[in-house]
């Protein structure tokens, strides 16, 4: 291993795994090659910009002919695919881009590296292939697949083609399955950034429904502490959960940060739910922890520090909410902001 590709690597996770990597492995070359979606942000690699083991190209995992020329140009041995449209809410008002993304893109990023002859491929997919789970109960990675949102599907569709080429052709491929993952420099359309940076202004923030939904909370440097565990660790054909074991209700979350930045109660605004919304995930993670994959940041002190670092760090997130992220606001939010109103 030497040349690394990180698909997706100016994204929210991708950028904490490039930043990990450039810094604590210079005996290989990092390689980040991202379309620049709404969700792509060069701000989030300006710590790495300079250092003499990063490279970025710009440009799209399903386009066939300029993965190939950049595997060729940096004689790629190893993908690290994070590229994917990544937002729930988004793929059920426009799915067509989860599709090309997270499966089309998927398959060519696999093909290309199987005939390419690419040594190692990692595959970052969710716990949302999963689907909803009940009560009481864990994930454990070889329970079935039933994804129930745009998204989900898309990501189990590519989840099957990393299968599909680790069996058929031998392609020597892990999969991690994160779970839902905030820190620094995450898009403000998921719920912890969004909240933050809504109440930081004032503003109402938009809970689907009862807000009694349960998540698993990881922070972003552990997720892709487990991606680089999974990178060098894991079995061929393997697929890795990887979970912060910290459950909470959105509405406790919600709660959470308006208490951390002495913001009123009266900010809560429950609105219309979210189409086919999970109730529940939740994983067991202890296949990863077996290869030696550790929690670093617990849920606690991290959400203070992520609340303190949007707090601190307006150069980063005021820019973004602006122009597509406006329009994407008005779509999802404005009808149900009203009808919560008028309720
Ligand atoms: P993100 O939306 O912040 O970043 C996605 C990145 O991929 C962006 O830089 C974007 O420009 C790029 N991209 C999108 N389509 C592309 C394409 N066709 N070709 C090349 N680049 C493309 O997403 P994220 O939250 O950092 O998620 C990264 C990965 O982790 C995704 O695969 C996602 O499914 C998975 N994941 C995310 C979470 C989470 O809570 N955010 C949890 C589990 C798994
Ligand atoms: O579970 C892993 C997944 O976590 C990742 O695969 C996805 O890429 C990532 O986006 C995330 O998906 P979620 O849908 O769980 O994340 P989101 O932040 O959109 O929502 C978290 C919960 O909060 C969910 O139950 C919906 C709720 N929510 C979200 C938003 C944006 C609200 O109540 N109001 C909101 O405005």
């Amino acid at each position: 291993m030497k040349n690394i590709l990180v698909t997706g690597g100016a994204g929210f996770i991708g950028s904490a795994f490039v930043r990990h990597m450039v810094a604590t492995h210079p005996e290989y070359n990092i390689i980040v090659y991202d379309k620049m979606t709404y969700a792509g942000n060069l701000d989030n690699l300006l710590s790495v910009t300079d250092e003499p083991n990063y490279r970025f190209e710009q440009g799209d995992i399903a386009h066939r002919e300029t993965v190939k020329q950049v595997f060729d140009r940096h004689a790629i041995d190893t993908v690290v695919n994070f590229a994917a449209e990544s937002h729930v809410d988004r793929s059920i008002l426009s799915p067509d881009a989860f599709v090309h993304s997270n499966a089309v893109g998927v398959h060519i990023l696999l093909d290309e590296s199987r005939l390419f002859g690419i040594e190692r491929f990692v595959q970052v997919s969710t716990d949302e292939v999963y689907g909803d789970i009940a009560e009481d109960t864990f994930s454990v990675e070889d329970d079935p697949f039933l994804p129930n949102s745009p998204y989900a599907a898309s990501k189990a569709a590519g989840e099957l083609m990393v299968r599909a080429y680790h069996i058929t052709h031998g392609l020597n491929t892990v999969v991690t399955r994160g779970s839902n993952t905030f820190g620094p420099y995450q898009y403000p359309e998921k719920i912890v950034p969004f909240f933050i940076t809504e109440a930081l202004d004032n503003r109402p923030l938009p809970v689907y429904g009862n807000g009694m939904q349960v998540r698993d909370w990881l922070y972003v440097d552990d997720h892709a502490l487990g991606v680089a565990t999974a990178l060098f660790k894991g079995e061929p054909g393997e697929a890795y959960n990887i979970a912060g074991e910290h459950r909470e209700h959105n509405i406790d979350v919600t709660h959470r940060i308006l208490e951390l930045l002495g913001k009123p109660e009266t900010l809560i605004k429950h609105v219309p739910d979210r189409e086919g919304h999970d109730l529940r995930y939740a994983m067991n993670c202890d296949k990863l922890k077996a290869l030696g994959w550790q929690q670093q940041h617990p849920f606690d002190r991290a959400i203070t520090e992520t609340a303190e670092w949007y707090r601190n760090n307006e150069w980063w997130w005021r820019k973004i909410k602006t122009g597509e992220y406006l329009e994407f606001y008005r779509r999802q939010y404005a009808a149900r902001l009203a009808a919560a109103e008028n309720a």
